[in-house]
């Protein structure tokens, strides 16, 4: 197995006597149904090899030599695959398009590294005989980008996404809005363009918008990858770029301007104004149209009370709904959206403080502030996503790299993302761990100013992350990662991509 280096590792994998080589007269069959993954296969391996090979329609009797078929099979779920290379042909099974979409990502790990280059490339293009059976450990993988504090650009995003999926990710989560930025367009709200987009920063105005046909275009491009983007639009607090433009929906009803600074601000949506509910909903209304994915995420973190406990509208609501206190006015305030997405068939996904105050059926909660969040949503019965900032929050300092990028940490608070076990086995039982549906990592961008910065960070946190999100349990050793990600990293160098490895990494 040594030859052999794939992230996130397989379930089983076999290695068996020989090579298949990839040369001008391989042909590819695949199936109709998968035949979008052949095309993937193809797009992916042109630019290196220069080869355009023929992708012709399967057959039972398509199993001649030098051919790679794709070919339609039961699988236990849409996600898993079979790959059998041997030297006479490869052949893919998989029960639907995204099964054998991670087959081409793992096809992709087992020719050399020279494959990820965009320029034609002397190589053999050997891939080793193997035989893998795969599946997800988790349905949900994660990676949440913060485009406010800092923007990122289309062709960054597009890089990121394509990270993603060669790591097998199957999410990607959108942070839009923010104090110090609002970076979706809204036609029905000019004014987030024109306003909550930008912010003073030394003197100069500094933001973007990302237009609705940008946004069409990098959900296309990720749904071409099986990757679902999830957006967010931030609820009650987090929202002083939108009070910028709309000072109305703010209890005081005082002038903003964009945050300029980074923290948790004192200002957020009155609770207690109609005006604010018909304004996020046709904010989410239009966002909807945008995203065609099941899950919306509302936000929910850091909302302080202090503007609602001193604003008449919000006591008055407070009184009118019978609430005890601003706890269950926050509580309030989510349900107001659950029960909106659930009626245009989505589902809400909420930072944890969306279960104080309260439990709500039917939301997906995000752990951030460790996993307590996440073990009491999972002992109600919600959907959890694992998130813990110790271990997936990618904007952490490296220890050894002070003066990098990033924000700082005590040492006790950071930990390492491959020793994560989202299942928390001490504190839930098997069928509440069973309510864990996956695992995110965040990229918050205070102090990531830069695409190079944010790939420095994530990289190779990521690819620790992918192994906890696929491989089980049982199987991940720390000891084969290190192994591994010193020769995965070579792709990385062919990719472009920043990263930095830590010395326990490297010994
Ligand atoms: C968060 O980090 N405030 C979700
Ligand atoms: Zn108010």
């Amino acid at each position: 197995m040594s030859d052999i280096v794939i992230i996130p590792e397989p379930v089983k994998l076999k290695r068996l006597q020989g090579s298949f080589k990839i040369n001008p007269q391989t042909v590819i069959f695949a199936d109709e149904k998968l035949k979008s993954s052949a095309q993937a296969f193809v797009q992916l391996i042109s630019p290196a090899t220069g080869l355009n090979l023929p992708i012709k329609n399967y057959s039972s009797d398509s199993k001649q030599d030098n051919t790679i078929i794709f070919k339609k099979a039961g699988q236990s779920c849409g996600e898993s695959y079979n790959l059998q290379v041997s030297h006479q042909n490869i052949t893919i099974c998989a029960g639907a398009e995204a099964g054998a979409f991670y087959a081409v990502q793992t096809l992709r790990q087992l020719l050399p590294a020279e494959i990820e280059s965009s320029t034609k490339q002397q190589a053999d293009w050997n891939i080793p005989a193997v035989e893998i059976e795969d599946c997800p450990r988790y349905q949900y993988r994660g990676m949440h980008l913060d485009v406010c504090r800092h923007y990122f650009s289309v062709d960054f995003i597009k890089k990121y996404i394509d990270l993603l999926a060669m790591h097998k990710f199957n999410y990607f989560h959108w942070h839009l809005t923010e104090d110090q930025g609002w970076r979706i367009e809204i036609k029905r709200y000019p004014q987030l363009s024109e306003v909550s987009a930008w912010r003073n920063e030394d003197g100069k105005k500094y933001g973007k918008i990302y237009t609705q046909d940008e946004i069409k275009e990098i959900v296309r491009y990720a749904d071409v990858r099986h990757i679902t983007v999830i957006p967010e639009i931030e609820m009650p607090g987090h929202s002083v770029a939108a009070l910028a433009a709309f000072p109305n929906l703010s209890c005081t009803g005082r002038k903003f301007e964009v945050g300029t600074k980074w923290g948790v601000y004192e200002d957020v949506y009155c609770a207690g104004n109609d005006e604010v509910f018909e304004f996020l909903g046709n904010v989410i209304e239009e966002v909807i149209s945008l995203f065609p994915g099941r899950y919306f995420h509302i936000g929910g973190d850091e909302c302080k009370k202090i503007r609602w406990e001193q604003c008449p509208k919000c006591q008055e609501r407070i009184n009118k709904e019978n609430l005890k206190d601003e706890n269950e006015l926050q509580h309030w305030f989510i349900e107001q959206f659950a029960d909106l997405l659930k009626s245009n068939n989505k589902k809400l996904v909420g930072w944890d403080e969306i279960l104080e105050g309260g439990t709500m059926k039917d939301v997906t909660v995000m752990s951030w502030r460790g996993t307590d969040g996440g073990v009491k949503a999972a002992k109600a019965g919600n959907p959890v996503i694992m998130t813990p900032c110790r271990y997936c929050y990618f904007d952490y300092k490296y220890r050894y790299l002070p003066n990098g990028p990033g924000i700082e940490v005590d040492q006790d608070k950071s930990q390492r993302t491959y020793s994560l076990n989202p299942d928390v086995p001490a504190e839930l039982t098997a069928s509440q761990a069973k309510n864990v549906i996956g695992v995110q990592g965040c990229l918050w961008t205070e102090h990531i100013k830069t695409a190079g910065e944010a790939e420095l960070m994530s990289f190779p946190r990521m690819c620790e992350l992918s192994e906890v999100a696929w491989t089980p349990q049982n199987q991940r050793n720390f000891k084969s990662y290190k192994q591994r990600i010193k020769i995965h990293l070579r792709r990385l160098d062919i990719l472009g991509v920043s990263y930095y490895c830590e010395p326990e990494i490297l010994d």
